[in-house]
């Protein structure tokens, strides 16, 4: 396997390889082998606490970060693993997007900046129009474009909360990444928001791999591919969304997804 994250042009299958993962002698994944097929949604549910923003945080390298934390296995982008020795993480953190559970814009700028500050994280210097173009691009992508054509250089913090995520959503897209990592991303919006953030992930579709947490199993259910489910940090069951969700191979995914715990 090659330890370079290059740009693929197309979205990669994103391999979990017997990840295991924690804080200090505190396991939170364990010996986790999934994949997230490319170009397609991955959903991942469990109980609170399971470890499935751990999963996230591992696939980006953004687990490290805490104190304690340790990752053992591996995670493959593409043919690229993430964890190898010379693997470069700041290009690995380009490759692999992530939108939290609360719209994160940057509070400071406008709607325009915070989707350029995408773009010139991917490349230092851009002719204007061409940045301008290529923040079009993404709020177009994010189905934002009409809601704020008329106020691009205004504050993005007068947004709604479902505009200021599909902001977000603009942001990672404009760095054009080829996975999308969501956390919970309608966790904190209205119906009307969450559908639209729901129809651009079902849009998303084949340019870009997405694996996605929720707590929510019809959103599991109306847009994912692949399902998997996690208790305590093991992987109990992976299938097909609607597989999953009509005939479960186990008693623990039947009794989480009919409600009888979690
Ligand atoms: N910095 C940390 N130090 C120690 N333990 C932590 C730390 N961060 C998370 N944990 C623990 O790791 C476990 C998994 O956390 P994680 O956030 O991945 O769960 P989750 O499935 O995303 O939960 P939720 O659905 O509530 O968001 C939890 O038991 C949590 O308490
Ligand atoms: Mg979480």
């Amino acid at each position: 396997m090659s330890d370079r994250i290059a740009t693929t042009g197309s979205a990669p299958p994103v391999r979990l390889d017997n990840l295991s993962a924690g804080f200090a002698d505190r396991g939170v994944l364990r010996q986790l082998t999934l994949e997230g097929p490319a170009g397609r949604v991955l959903a991942i549910i469990g109980p609170s606490g399971c470890g499935k923003s751990t999963v996230l945080r591992c696939i980006n390298r953004l687990h490290e970060l805490d104190e304690g934390a340790f990752v053992t296995g591996d995670v493959a982008i593409g043919p690229f693993s993430a964890y190898a020795p010379s693997t470069d993480v700041i290009a690995l953190r380009r490759r692999v997007g992530m939108v939290f559970q609360r719209p994160t814009p940057f509070v400071t700028r406008s709607v325009f900046d915070n989707v350029a500050a995408g773009v010139l994280a991917q490349r230092r210097s851009v002719p204007p129009s061409e940045l301008e173009g290529l923040v079009e691009v993404a709020l177009q992508r994010a189905g934002l474009w009409r809601e704020v054509v008329d106020r691009l250089f205004g504050s993005a913090m007068v947004l709604s909360g479902g505009q200021q995520q599909r902001l977000c959503i603009a942001r990672a897209l404009a760095v054009q990444p080829d996975v999308l990592l969501l956390d919970e991303p309608t966790a904190s919006l209205d119906p009307m928001g969450t559908q639209r953030i729901e129809e651009l992930l079902y849009d998303l579709r084949d340019t870009v791999t997405v694996i996605m947490v929720t707590h929510n199993m019809q959103q599991a259910a109306r847009i994912s591919d692949i399902t998997a489910f996690l208790l305590n940090g093991r992987l109990v069951e992976c299938a097909a969304t609607r597989e999953l969700f009509t005939t479960p191979t186990d008693p623990r995914t039947e009794a989480y997804i009919t409600g009888r715990f979690g």
